[in-house]
């Protein structure tokens, strides 16, 4: 696995490979890989000729008393991962580098951007559209992977690329779990063992409102009492918010039909998960 650190130097490779009519595949991440990550490389790998991972724990889309100062950074460990995974490129700016003194531009996918996690974490979105948009105009791969864990995320950046005409292909891959259901994400780490002990019931929630729908129950505010109750009352974790959305436009729905999303965020401590499960009826 080669560490290119400089966008200029990134293009040129990017140049040689496209003249021998090769296919890119890029997985986007801030770090910090556990086996979520993992499987989006495995399947790039599969799937494209080169495979370039950046690793950019990006400031923009972390908001004022967020975790960008704490946010793990595991260079030796990331690189050994890229490696067992077959990785070609990791590309690993540096702040100055993607964003230099007077950077001024900024992609907004609005409304989308304004629900859900967008309404606590204001900004967050803005923060990682701009640098999606800005990694697949330095990169101009084929297609690029993401984990259907940041289900808001995703769709948003689908959006963006239906938006903005970039000539790529995205493709969403399920969230990995750990054995107990709690979904991989970089955060895990930072919960004691006693509220990793309990954020399982997360999962189980979900799992739980959905069969609820299936049953009849069709009242999105009935489903989403059912989750909270069921977090609150078995764990000592703080429901953010839980939703009933359309899986595609992130819309709340009225009923609970056609192809639903049931949202949310829960906060252990100082650590912040969400997760989602995605259905039809
Ligand atoms: O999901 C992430 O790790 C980040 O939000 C992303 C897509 C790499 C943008 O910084």
């Amino acid at each position: 696995v080669r560490v290119i650190k400089s966008i200029y130097s990134l293009r040129r490779f990017i140049k040689t490979v496209k003249a021998k009519n090769k296919t890119i595949g890029f997985v986007p991440t801030m770090g910090s890989f556990h086996a979520g990550h993992a499987s989006l490389m495995r399947k790039c790998r599969r799937e494209n000729d080169i495979l370039i991972v950046s690793i950019f724990v990006n400031p923009k889309q972390f908001g004022n008393g967020e975790d960008y100062q704490t946010y793990p950074r595991e260079e030796k460990k990331d690189k050994y991962i890229a490696r067992e995974e077959k990785v070609d490129i990791i590309f690993y700016p540096s702040v100055e580098e993607m964003y230099p003194k007077r950077y001024l531009t900024y992609i907004d996918t609005v409304k989308m951007s304004d629900v859900l996690c967008g309404q606590c974490r204001p900004g967050h979105f803005q923060g990682v559209t701009t640098v999606v948009g800005k990694l697949l105009n330095i990169i101009t791969p084929d297609v690029f992977y993401l984990g259907r864990k940041d289900a808001q995320q995703a769709m948003i950046l689908k959006k963006m690329v239906e938006d903005l005409n970039y000539s790529v292909k995205i493709k969403i891959c399920p969230t990995v779990r750990e054995e107990d259901g709690l979904a991989m994400s970089s955060r895990n780490n930072y919960l004691t063992f006693q509220q990793r002990k309990e954020a399982p019931v997360i999962y189980k929630a979900l799992k739980q409102a959905r069969q609820k729908a299936r049953e009849g129950q069709y009242r999105p505010r009935n489903i989403a009492e059912g989750v909270r109750t069921n977090i609150e009352k078995n764990s000592s974790g703080r429901i953010e918010y839980v939703a009933c959305v359309d899986a595609n436009s992130l819309s709340p729905l009225k009923k609970i039909m056609g192809h639903c999303m049931i949202a949310l965020a829960v906060i252990f401590g100082k650590v912040r998960l969400i997760d989602n499960i995605i259905f039809k009826l």
